[in-house]
């Protein structure tokens, strides 16, 4: 699946789809964002600026602004993006597929996080996004990835698939995008923005 073909599946997705929490119900939706940001909050700098790249409807973006962080959304579904505006009006918001984040940007960000979105994505698809992710965010700044390894690595074959990558492949990408392990207790890996090897 191409990244556009990706992207046009959740353009026109159920909202549901966006979280399993959404089933139980639209409070424990927004919980679930609340949680997640507040977690996010233990390693994103006060008040930094921050990119919720992927962001959906705003389930994490719209806390994390409430926390205090300059957030812009950023997604490549613009009824995404119709509906975080719905909610959060005032939120800076920007379309993307992830490749062209710099350039659509215009000033490099703090950090970059993405919840649920790179495991959406084939190996090839994927690794252009991150590069893209990467020229983002300033050298120092931090990225947030949900971005999976796996001893049984496996490439999703869907819109809505997991894919997982081998530590190996995940870190020769980091080497040669300049991303740099952080260690946190984040139940994603965290990067630092680095100068390319
Ligand atoms: C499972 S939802 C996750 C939304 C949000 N991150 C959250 O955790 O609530 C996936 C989101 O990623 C967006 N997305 C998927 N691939 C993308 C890409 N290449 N560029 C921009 N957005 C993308 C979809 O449009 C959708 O809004």
């Amino acid at each position: 699946m191409s990244i556009d073909t990706v992207i046009e599946a959740w353009n026109v997705a159920d909202p549901a789809a966006i979280h399993p929490a959404r089933g139980i119900s639209e409070d424990a939706y927004r919980e679930s964002g609340q949680v997640q940001a507040e977690l996010l909050a233990t390693v994103l700098p006060a008040g930094s600026r921050v990119v919720d790249f992927g962001c959906g409807d705003g389930r994490v973006a719209i806390p994390l602004a409430g926390l205090g962080y300059d957030v812009t959304g950023a997604d490549g579904s613009q009824s995404m993006l119709n509906r975080l505006h719905e909610t959060a009006p005032d939120m800076a918001a920007v379309l993307t597929d992830g490749t062209d984040l710099a350039r659509q940007l215009g000033k490099k960000a703090d950090a970059v996080v993405s919840l649920a979105v790179l495991i959406h994505h084939t190996y090839e698809s994927a690794e252009h996004i991150i590069a893209g992710l990467r020229a983002a965010v300033r050298v120092n700044g931090l990225l947030v990835l949900d971005w999976p390894t796996s001893d049984d690595p496996h490439e999703g074959g869907g819109w809505i698939s997991v894919t997982t990558w081998s530590r190996t492949r995940q870190d020769d990408i980091c080497q040669r995008l300049g991303l740099k392990r952080v260690d946190t207790d984040l139940p994603w890996p965290v990067f630092r923005a680095v100068k390319a090897a």
